[in-house]
């Protein structure tokens, strides 16, 4: 069975060329410099350890970690113009050093490239990846317009959060692991084990996401930290701390979401802080990472083939980017 980083290296070996053409360069060069900049590779990694779980990587396995990923990307260059976002992996974002309408472009050619790679797996299951690839792209579009939504209505709870993330976020996590299933001939019983262990699991990893988002270490996170504040986005923190705060830090929150001021990110994590919500993310996580577990446990192979997906689950959820 292989572990996190020799997927992440055998994936690399596999995906680390060219994927566009030369011409035009002003579209494609930023493209090729975005894909070979230090992504996590989760989700390519899920689709292999999910098609291990049931037996050897097979070629197939790889196409579809390299779609995955491709959408991913894709999802991210338009994630951060929709956010406004000035860095992405320790970088000036597409966006702002191309122009939207590059990484508009740009992104749209990472989503037809990622068919290009669904397209080379074998028939007998084509059909069935393509049904979960197209339901999963509609269900990240949904979740995104329900995150911008969300930027501009004052009342969000947790349920509405926990919607929202499980369509921006996790349903691909969960469709590349059922991806790599299918692929390893999993029975369709498996298949839906495998597919709620992500869905569960990406709650925690976007969970985690949106703690890093406002506590993250600027040198390591990659992103603009505070940036989700500056946008009124209602994270997890956010709803909690409307949820909880009182008397003063309630005030000084609303004011603070309200007039925008200079120092808004520094007002906003203080009230973040006295509401406790260290310990309210890590309850968070840890119950998200133990309903994943249980959906783990129930498949029905040998516990010493799931090791390296709890290993993985456990990164995901403690990462510091
Ligand atoms: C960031 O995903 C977007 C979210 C869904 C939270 P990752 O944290 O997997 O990003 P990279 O690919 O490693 O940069
Ligand atoms: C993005 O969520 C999810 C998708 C890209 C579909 P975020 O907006 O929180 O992701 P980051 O923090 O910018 O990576
Ligand atoms: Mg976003
Ligand atoms: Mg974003
Ligand atoms: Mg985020």
């Amino acid at each position: 069975m292989s572990g996190i980083e020799s997927l992440q290296k055998s994936f690399e070996l596999y995906f680390n060329h060219r994927h566009f053409p030369l011409h035009p360069k002003s579209l494609y060069d930023p493209l090729e410099e975005f894909l070979t900049n230090s992504g996590k590779r989760i989700r390519p990694i899920l689709c292999l350890m999910g098609n291990e779980l049931f037996g050897e990587i097979h070629d197939d396995a790889y196409h579809l970690a390299a779609a995955v990923e491709l959408f991913h990307n894709f999802s991210l260059v338009h994630d951060d113009i929709m956010d406004k976002a000035p860095l992405r992996r320790g970088k000036p974002t597409v966006h702002s050093v191309h122009g939207e309408p590059t990484a508009l472009l740009g992104g749209d050619a990472m989503l037809v490239v990622a068919y290009d790679y669904v397209n080379k797996i074998s028939s007998s299951y084509l059909k069935d990846v393509l049904r979960l690839f197209n339901k999963t792209a509609k269900e990240v579009c949904e979740g995104q317009q329900l995150d911008m939504d969300f930027e501009s209505i004052d009342h969000v709870n947790m349920e509405d959060y926990l919607e929202m993330i499980g369509q921006k976020t996790s349903v691909l996590l969960a469709a590349s692991l059922q991806m790599g299933a299918i692929v390893g001939g999993a029975s369709e019983g498996n298949q839906q084990l495998m597919y709620e262990f992500g869905r569960n699991l990406g709650i925690a990893f976007q969970i985690q996401d949106d703690y890093l988002d406002a506590f993250g270490d600027p040198e390591k996170f990659g992103k603009q930290v505070g940036g989700d504040i500056k946008s009124n986005k209602k994270t997890f923190l956010m709803i909690h701390a409307l949820e909880t705060a009182s008397g003063d830090q309630l005030e000084k929150l609303e004011k603070a979401i309200k007039e925008n001021p200079e120092n808004k990110v520094e007002q906003v994590l203080e009230v973040f802080k006295v509401c406790g919500i260290d310990s309210w993310a890590d309850e968070l996580k840890e119950q998200y990472l133990q309903k994943a577990l249980q959906n783990l446990d129930d498949i029905a192979v040998s516990k010493i083939r799931k090791e390296p997906l709890h290993a993985l689950a456990n990164f995901l959820i403690t990462r510091d980017k």
